[in-house]
C-alpha cells in the first residue's frame, strides 16, 4: 500500500482541529510526517481537503502558481458546503489574503508602505509604553492570567491606535476577532457580521472626521475615485487587518510564554542577555508556529504536489505548525527542541511567496518588546498551576494557550495581598 491509498481511505481520514488533533499536535504531525509531506484530511469545517505538513512542501505550496488565494470560480462550492465566508462581501474576503494578482498587487501596495521595517520601528517606543502600562496594572499582584492580562490586550491596542479604533471598542472586537477564527459555527458567522458591521459604520464616521491613522488613510484612497479601491475591498482590508494584525500576535506572545515557563532555564539565559530575544522570537515562531493552518488555496487544475495528485478545485492548506517541527536546524540539532539560542532558526510561519506577512516586522518587533518588558520585570515567573498543563484554543487555524496562570515576587512597594 502506498502513502496516498493509506491516507485517502475515509476511515483513517485524518480529522485537524479536533480536540484530540488540538492537545497532541505536535505527535500527531509528526505521525503523519513520517507518512508523508501531504495528506487527504478532513478539515475543521467538515470539507476534505490536502493538508501540507513537511517543511520543504509547505514552502513550495505557499509559492505554487497554480494554488489560487481566489475563492470567487469556487462560488457554488463554498455555498453548497457552508464555507462562503471566505467570498468578497460576506466576511473574511475582498482582502488581499483572498486575492490573486493583479488584485493582489492593487490591495498590498495601498498598504505596505505602513508596515516596513522603517515605519514600524517608528512605533517602538509607544508599544514600549503600552507594554509597561499593562504590567503595571497587575505587577503588585503577584500572580496573573497573562492572556487575559498582556498577551491578549496588548496587540490589540497596537493595531486599533495604528488603524485609528477607539478604545472603548477593543474588547468587543477581540471578542469578535476570537469567535471569527474559531472552527466554522452559528457563532462564527455572527462575529463576523458583528466585526463587518462595526468596521463599516467606523469607516463612516472616518470618512465624516479624517484623523491622523491607517484607515482614514485608505478611506482617502478610495475616495480619490481613481479605482484604486472598491468599498468592499476598503471593508475587506479593514477587516483583514484588524483580524491578522492580533491575533496572530497574541499567539506568538502565548506560545512564546508556555516556552519559557516550560524552559526556566532559557528564559534566564535571555534576561541575562536581552539582546538575544530577536533571535528567539524566530525560534518561538519556529517552535510553536501561532497560524497553525494557512487560509485555503485552491487548485487551478489538475498537478502533482509532493507526490500527490491534486484535482483543479481541490482546497490545498499548510501546517505552519507541522512544518516548524520539520524545518532544517542543522545536523543532529533536534527541532522538536526549543532553543533560543539557535542560529539559525528556519521557519515558513509568516508564509512565504506574494503572500509573505505583511505584518511581520511590526508582530517581530511587538514580541521582542513585550518579552523584553516581561521577562525584566516579573524575574521570578513561573506556572501557577504546572500540573494542569496548556489548554490550547479550539480554532484549527489558530494555536496559541487559552490561560497563562503565573506567580511572580510582586514588584517592590507592593499594597497587593
Ligand atoms: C506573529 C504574528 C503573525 C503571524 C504568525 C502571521 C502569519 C501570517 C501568514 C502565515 C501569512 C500568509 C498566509 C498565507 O500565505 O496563506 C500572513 C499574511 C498576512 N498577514 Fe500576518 N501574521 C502575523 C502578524 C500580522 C500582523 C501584525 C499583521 C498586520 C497588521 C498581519 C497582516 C497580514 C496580512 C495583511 C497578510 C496577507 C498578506 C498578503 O496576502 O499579501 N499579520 N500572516
Amino acid at each position: 500500500m502506498t502513502w496516498h491509498e493509506e491516507t485517502v481511505t475515509p476511515a483513517r481520514l485524518p480529522e485537524v482541529g479536533t480536540p484530540d488533533f488540538k492537545t497532541h499536535a505536535h505527535v500527531r504531525y509528526a505521525e503523519l510526517r513520517a507518512r508523508a509531506p501531504i495528506h487527504r484530511v478532513r478539515m475543521p469545517d467538515g470539507s476534505l481537503g490536502w493538508l501540507v505538513v513537511g517543511y520543504e512542501l509547505a514552502r513550495t505550496a505557499l509559492a505554487h502558481p497554480l494554488l489560487s488565494k481566489d475563492p470567487g470560480p469556487f462560488e457554488e462550492e463554498l455555498r453548497a458546503s457552508g464555507r462562503h465566508i471566505l467570498l468578497a462581501g460576506s466576511g473574511f474576503g475582498g482582502n488581499m489574503l483572498m486575492a490573486d494578482p493583479p488584485q493582489h498587487t492593487r490591495l498590498r501596495r495601498l498598504v505596505s508602505g505602513a508596515f516596513t521595517t522603517g515605519a514600524v520601528d517608528a512605533l517602538a517606543p509607544r508599544i514600549e509604553e503600552l507594554a509597561h502600562q499593562h504590567v503595571d496594572a497587575f505587577a503588585r499582584a503577584g500572580e496573573i492570567d497573562l492572556v487575559a492580562a498582556f498577551t491578549g490586550p496588548l496587540p490589540m491596542a497596537v493595531i486599533c491606535e495604528l488603524l485609528g479604533v477607539p478604545a472603548e471598542r477593543r474588547d468587543d472586537l477581540q471578542t469578535w476577532t476570537r469567535a471569527a477564527m474559531a472552527n466554522p459555527s452559528d457563532r462564527q458567522r455572527a462575529a463576523l457580521v458583528a466585526l463587518n458591521t462595526y468596521l463599516r459604520s467606523l469607516l463612516e464616521q472616518k470618512r465624516r472626521h479624517p484623523q491622523d491613522d491607517l484607515l482614514s488613510r485608505l478611506i482617502a484612497v478610495r475616495d480619490q475615485a481613481d479605482g484604486q479601491l472598491s468599498d468592499t475591498e476598503l471593508l475587506g482590508t479593514a477587516v483583514i487587518l484588524v483580524a491578522a494584525g492580533h491575533e496572530t500576535t497574541v499567539n506568538l506572545l502565548g506560545n512564546a510564554l508556555v516556552a519559557l515557563l516550560d524552559h526556566p532555564e532559557q528564559a534566564r539565559e535571555l534576561r541575562l542577555c536581552p539582546e538575544r530575544i530577536p533571535g528567539a522570537v524566530e525560534e518561538f515562531l519556529r517552535y510553536d508556529a501561532p497560524v497553525e493552518t494557512t487560509p485555503t488555496r485552491f487548485a487551478t487544475e489538475r498537478f502533482t504536489l509532493g507526490g500527490a495528485v491534486v484535482e483543479a478545485g481541490d482546497t490545498v492548506t499548510v501546517a505552519l505548525t507541522s512544518a516548524g517541527r520539520d524545518a532544517p536546524v542543522g545536523a543532529g540539532r533536534d527541532p522538536n527542541r526549543l532553543d533560543v539560542l539557535r542560529r539559525p532558526a528556519r521557519h515558513v510561519s509568516f508564509g512565504n511567496g506574494i503572500h509573505y506577512c505583511i505584518g511581520a516586522p511590526l508582530a517581530r518587533l511587538e514580541a521582542a518588546i513585550a518579552l523584553r518588558v516581561l521577562l525584566t520585570r516579573l524575574p521570578e515567573m513561573a506556572w501557577a498551576r504546572p500540573a494542569e498543563g496548556v489548554t490550547w484554543l479550539p480554532a484549527g487555524i489558530t494555536r496559541g494557550p487559552v490561560r497563562l496562570p503565573v506567580t511572580f515576587t510582586p514588584e517592590k512597594g507592593s499594597d497587593a495581598a
